[in-house]
Parts: structure tokens; sequence; C-alpha cells
């Protein structure tokens, strides 16, 4: 669903050639926004090294989707507005194998991602910001203008559990690293505004040790954490993003 209109604008703009774009086309002048002060996507023109970011970004969008926002309810995590030194770290290890991530194993190797190009595509994915709301549109938008804009629009679902609990531990367990409001810390991730399914199954394969979360091995704060609590954690930060929406309107 997500690449129906990065296809049709292909389609529109390849003059309608088989192959699909290796990367998103440029939008005609047509779907810019005016540059209204209101306008959602109203951005300066993007530098050499965005085009390059937006450019390395082609091969991931196919999972990751175009504007970083992921996938499949969660099988492709969100990338965009992820902190950059953490998207880095990651990519590297996944590189170097030390995170398991089959699907992603090719793309990371040396001859298609060198650490230029880490550091170019994480920059870029970090700067990506994606509303938790709808804008405003105007009477005069067109469909693909607001089809466009609907894309980048993410809101997590509220999911079951105890809110306040869930509150209450995330403030004294996971903020010194998480931050407060749960959007990360230099390299410590940004947890608001990323899938549930995708958060509870890294924290499955934190409790294995599959991954190595904040210590080697299984003895880590997410294994001194009830399961209960770690679900209250999880419904609490669907809540912190809903606060952000409210502050905005
Ligand atoms: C074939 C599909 C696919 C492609 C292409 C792909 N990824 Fe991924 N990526 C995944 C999956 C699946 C995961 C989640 C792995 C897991 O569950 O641990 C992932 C996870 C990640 C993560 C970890 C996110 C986090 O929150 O820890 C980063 C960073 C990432 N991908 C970046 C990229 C970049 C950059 C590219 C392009 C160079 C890319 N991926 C291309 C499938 C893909
Ligand atoms: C001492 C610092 C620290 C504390 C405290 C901490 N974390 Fe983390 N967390 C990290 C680091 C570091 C990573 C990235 C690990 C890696 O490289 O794979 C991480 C990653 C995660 C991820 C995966 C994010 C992603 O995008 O893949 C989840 C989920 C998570 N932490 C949950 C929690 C929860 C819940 C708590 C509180 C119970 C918590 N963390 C407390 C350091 C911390």
């Amino acid at each position: 669903m997500r690449v129906l209109p990065i296809l049709l604008l292909g389609l529109l703009f390849a003059g309608a050639q088989a192959a699909p774009p290796k990367q998103a086309p440029a939008r005609p002048a047509s779907a810019r926004q005016p540059p209204a002060a209101e306008a959602p996507t109203a951005a300066p023109a993007p530098s050499a090294e965005e085009e390059k970011g937006r450019e390395i970004n082609g091969v991931c969008a196919a999972c990751h989707g175009e504007f970083g926002q992921g996938g499949k309810r969660g099988e492709y995590p969100r990338l965009a507005g992820q902190r950059a030194a953490y998207l880095k770290d990651q990519l590297k290890s996944f590189r170097a194998r030390k995170r398991i991530n089959l699907p992603m194993y090719p793309y990371t190797q040396e001859r298609e991602l060198p650490d230029e190009d880490i550091e170019t595509v994480s920059e870029f994915l970090a700067g990506i910001q994606l509303p938790t709301r709808p804008p405003d549109f105007k009477d005069t938008d067109d469909a693909l203008t607001r089809l466009l804009a609907m894309e980048r629009v993410m809101i997590i679902p509220r999911v079951e559990g105890d809110v306040e609990n869930g509150k209450k531990v995330y403030q004294k367990e996971c903020f010194s690293c998480h931050g407060r409001t749960g959007r990360g810390r230099g390299k410590f991730p940004m947890l608001v505004g990323q899938y549930t399914s995708y958060l509870k199954k890294q924290v499955d394969a934190y409790l294995k040790g599959e991954r190595p979360h904040d210590d080697e091995g299984t003895t880590g704060i997410l294994n001194r954490i009830a399961e209960k609590d770690i679900q209250d954690i999880l419904a609490y930060l669907t809540t912190l993003q809903e606060a952000e929406a409210a502050e905005a309107k």
C-alpha cells in the first residue's frame, strides 16, 4: 500500500517503463505544497548531502518505506526521526553480524554500504519528521498532495496495559537512557513512535540474550523487569506520542 504512490509517480514520470524506479522520483511541481507558512511539507531546498541520503535510502525504502516510516505493522521498524548515532551503530552491527538480521544483511555488506554511506543515510533518516496527526488540507490541495501527506502521518495505536504503572516503571528504570519522553538520548534509541510489535520483539530478543541491551547476556535491566511491567511500559509509550500530538494542536 505504501509503495503505491511511488509506483504511480514512477509510471507517470518514467514514461510508463516497466521497471520500477530505483528511488522515488522528484515530486512534480503541482504536487508540491504551496510555500504558505502552515504548509505541512514546506521545507528549504534539499542539500547535496540530503539528496545523497535520499538516493541511498532508495533501496531501504522497499522495506522501511520512502519516509522511513516502516511497514507491515512493525515487521519493518520505523527509522524516521530515530537518533542518528543509534542508526549508525545498528547498521555497523548488522554489517558485522553482531546483530543478526537476515533480510538486511546483504544491504549492509561493505560493497553495498561503506561507512560513508552509513553516515549519510543515517543523518538523512534521523532528519525526517513524521507528524502524528493529519495536516490541515486546503480546498485547493489535489488528491495526490493529500495522499502523499497522509503517507507520512505516523500514529502508533494504543495497546492494552496499565498506563499509570507503565509510567512509574519507565520513569524509574528506563528514562536515564531513553529519555524522560522516550525520545532517546545520545546513542540510546527513541522508543516513542516505534511500532509496539517491533519493540516487543526486540525485548524478547534481549531477554533471550540474542541481542545485547545494556549488558551482554541475560543479566541486563530488562531481565529484571516483570513481563507485565514491560507490557505496561509499551502501553505508556503509545500515550506519550498522543500527548505530543495534542500539544501540536
Ligand atoms: C529486505 C528488507 C529490508 C531492507 C531492504 C532494509 N532493511 Fe533495515 N530492517 C529490516 C528488518 C526486517 C529489520 C528488523 C530486524 C529485527 O526485527 O530485529 C530492520 C531493521 C533495521 C534497523 C534497526 C532499527 C532499530 O530500531 O533498531 C535499521 C537502523 C535499519 N534496518 C536500517 C536500514 C537501512 C539504512 C537500509 C538501507 C541501506 C535498510 N535497513 C534496508 C529489513 C530491511
Ligand atoms: C543503561 C542504559 C539503558 C537503560 C536504563 C534502558 N535501555 Fe533500552 N536500550 C539501551 C541501549 C544501549 C539500546 C540499544 C542496544 C543495541 O545496540 O542493540 C537499547 C534499546 C532498547 C530497545 C530496542 C529499540 C529498537 O529500536 O530496536 C528497547 C525496546 C528498549 N531498549 C527498551 C527499554 C526499556 C523498556 C527499558 C526500561 C525497563 C530500557 N530499555 C532501559 C540502553 C538502555
